[in-house]
């Protein structure tokens, strides 16, 4: 039998796959089981952010892994690892993020942001936006907002309210004094590359101090440069100082890891117990993520970010100049892209017309392909990309 029918056969599908096996990557470049070459343009969903099988990555798993992955009472006892990787989070954290703490995926840190800010407040309610997307826990879910998340699990478990993200006045309607906690992502990433007004997180932020809310930024898609600063927060002009920020993907550059951070006055109000776990912060992701941080920052990868995505952006703004009765609309910020087509079935046609000519993006709801590469994408991996897709959008016309 073959990977795909084994995987059929015995694994739970949740849903519609791609009929394609990976085996390995090098930088942009991955290859399936057959030896066919495909240029990645997903990032195994912008997690990959050095590339893949990037050698100071490589190295540092080996290294670890050869000395210790888990730590005995792991969260009993104290770990080098995750010292050295606090003290290098703590040189590029916002300011006002004072400590954190690491878990093993974005889902997690949401929920674990959500449950504090519950018990910090000691209040439930909780407001989110339109479009958005903070995992697939029970509680990360029902503050999600996309087309095909909740509505399988109603009831709600508490009271959340959903606004338009980018929307001022209706965010200053929802909140009142019992709102413990809002929860935004600065760029929405699943909802389809969604970049607010750049004044409205500052105005977030503003709301949430006046009515008492904690304010929840969740950085796990656009933090780790990803959209051409260190954290996509840092585009606003109004310095933000949340209260969490939840990161994960691009974090470890491929391992599963994640983390929240807290400000001081959320940290004094956290007690034993409130939360835990088996892995929290293992030396393995701890020294990976440590190197992936000490590699974007020594080459500074922010800068390189920008220049690449002006370049990619301006390029797909060409392509809709040129196919309008396709493309609706292009949007960008960094190397997280997306373009939206007037017919929405036709993103999952193009994903796989894409990966035929050797190309992978991100089928995305509502009729959106996201164009995610790794930070270090060459100029060269760029216009082939957009070559491909221009020729398949041109044969779809
Ligand atoms: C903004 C955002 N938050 C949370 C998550 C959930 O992360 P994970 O899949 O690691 O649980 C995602 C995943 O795509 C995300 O984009």
């Amino acid at each position: 039998m073959s990977t795909i029918d084994i995987e059929n056969t015995l694994g739970i599908t949740f849903c519609e796959r791609l009929p394609l096996a990976f085996t390995h990557g090098m930088g942009t470049q991955v290859w399936d089981e057959a030896g066919k070459a495909y240029l990645d343009f997903t990032s195994g969903w912008g997690v990959t952010c050095l590339g893949h099988s990037h050698p100071a990555v490589v190295a540092a798993i080996a290294a670890q892994a050869a000395r210790l992955m888990q730590s005995p009472n792991a969260g009993f006892s104290y770990s080098p690892e995750r010292a050295a990787l606090l003290q290098q989070l703590q040189a590029v954290l916002p300011k006002g993020l004072t400590n954190t703490y690491f878990c093993n995926s974005g889902a997690e840190a949401n929920d674990a942001a959500l449950k504090l800010a519950r018990k910090v407040t000691g209040k439930h309610k909780v407001v989110s936006t339109q479009g958005s997307f903070h995992g697939r826990s029970l509680n990360t879910l029902l503050v999600s907002r996309g087309t095909d998340n909740t509505s399988r699990y109603l009831p709600q478990l508490a009271d959340i309210s959903f606004v338009p993200h980018g929307d001022t006045a209706a965010l200053a309607a929802a909140l009142d004094p019992e709102t413990a906690a809002v929860i935004v992502e600065p760029v929405q990433g699943e909802g389809g590359v969604r970049i607010p007004p750049l004044d409205w997180l500052g105005e977030v932020q503003a709301l949430c101090r006046q009515q008492g809310a904690l304010l929840i930024i969740d950085e796990i898609q656009t933090g780790f440069c990803r959209t051409g600063k260190f954290f996509a927060l840092e585009h606003s002009p109004t310095p933000i100082q949340p209260d969490f920020m939840t990161m994960a993907k691009g974090i470890a550059g491929g391992f599963p890891f994640a983390a929240f951070a807290v400000n001081e006055a959320v940290n004094a109000r956290i007690q034993k117990d409130d939360h835990g776990g088996t892995y929290c912060g293992n030396p393995l992701g701890c020294a990976l993520s440590n190197t992936v941080i000490g590699y974007l920052r020594e080459h500074d990868i922010a800068s390189k970010v920008q220049l690449s995505g002006s370049f990619l952006l301006q390029a797909l703004q060409a392509l809709q100049r040129q196919l309008p009765q396709l493309i609706k609309q292009v949007r960008g910020l960094g190397l997280i892209c997306a373009i939206e087509f007037h017919q929405p079935a036709l993103a999952r046609q193009l994903t796989l017309r894409c990966a035929d000519e050797g190309l992978l993006v991100v089928p995305t709801r509502n009729g959106i392909i996201r164009l995610l590469p790794d930070l270090l994408v060459s100029r060269q991996d760029m216009e082939t990309a957009l070559a491909t897709l221009q020729r398949v959008l041109q044969q779809t016309e």
